[in-house]
């Protein structure tokens, strides 16, 4: 059941700029977060369904969860233009995965576990529908190892997360998910800052882990 996430104005914003982000670089992110990906797979918090054209003809079914209900609309249109992947956009929060104990071979996580209220249950769910072996692929941005930036994010965090429909700068999202028992099988870490993007959520992770 979703918690009933609504971001009508972010959603709104993300819709306009996110297209303009994918030109400079997040689309080449998503392919590479996606490649070689098999079988069923569950993409928490889809948003507007940027990754679907970029899943490989190896994955036989997408299941994309999406609480935000303007974004879930785009994400439904997005699945209908997809035409390699069978994709099911479903209502639903990353905390509350509707799916059965193993039942799915992938997860993919792409800028949203800076997002989710709880970030430890997500994964939590995460794990759980994953089968024994599952990957998650994760692409975020997260907490800067820079001291100073880190400050820099610690302290516009609060006003941020208002704007940015719920976003945390401050996540060291890397060792949550350690904690959360996946084994981290490569990990990038880089500064990404697009044009229409702040500076202060560049320090960006994508790799891939795997149910232990
Ligand atoms: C920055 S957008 C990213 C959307 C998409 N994953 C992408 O890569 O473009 C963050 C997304 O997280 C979603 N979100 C927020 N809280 C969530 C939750 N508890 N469970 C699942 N998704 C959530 C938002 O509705 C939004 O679609």
């Amino acid at each position: 059941m979703s918690t009933k996430i609504k971001h009508p104005i972010f959603a709104r914003i993300y819709q306009r700029l996110s297209a303009s982000m994918e030109a400079a670089g997040v689309a080449e992110h998503r392919k590479r977060l996606l490649t070689g990906l098999v079988g069923r797979v569950v993409e928490v918090g889809a948003g507007n369904g940027l990754n679907f054209s970029h899943y490989p003809d190896t994955v036989t079914e997408v299941i994309a969860i999406e609480p935000e209900p303007y974004l879930r609309a785009r994400a439904v249109l997005a699945a209908q233009n997809a035409t390699v992947v069978k994709i099911s956009v479903i209502d639903g929060d990353a905390e509350h995965l509707p799916l059965d104990d193993a039942s799915v071979d992938c997860a993919v996580a792409s800028l949203v576990l800076c997002s989710v209220p709880n970030q430890s249950a997500a994964l939590a769910e995460i794990r759980r529908v994953l089968r024994p072996g599952g990957e998650l692929r994760f692409y975020e941005h997260v907490r800067a190892s820079n001291m100073w930036l880190s400050r820099f994010q610690r302290l516009v965090d609060p006003i941020w997360t208002r704007f940015a429909g719920g976003c945390r700068l401050t996540r060291n999202t890397l060792e949550a998910i350690q904690a959360a028992g996946f084994v981290v099988d490569e990990c990038e870490q880089f500064l990404f800052q697009p044009r229409l993007a702040a500076k202060i959520a560049a320090p960006h992770i994508l790799g891939r882990a795997h149910k232990s």
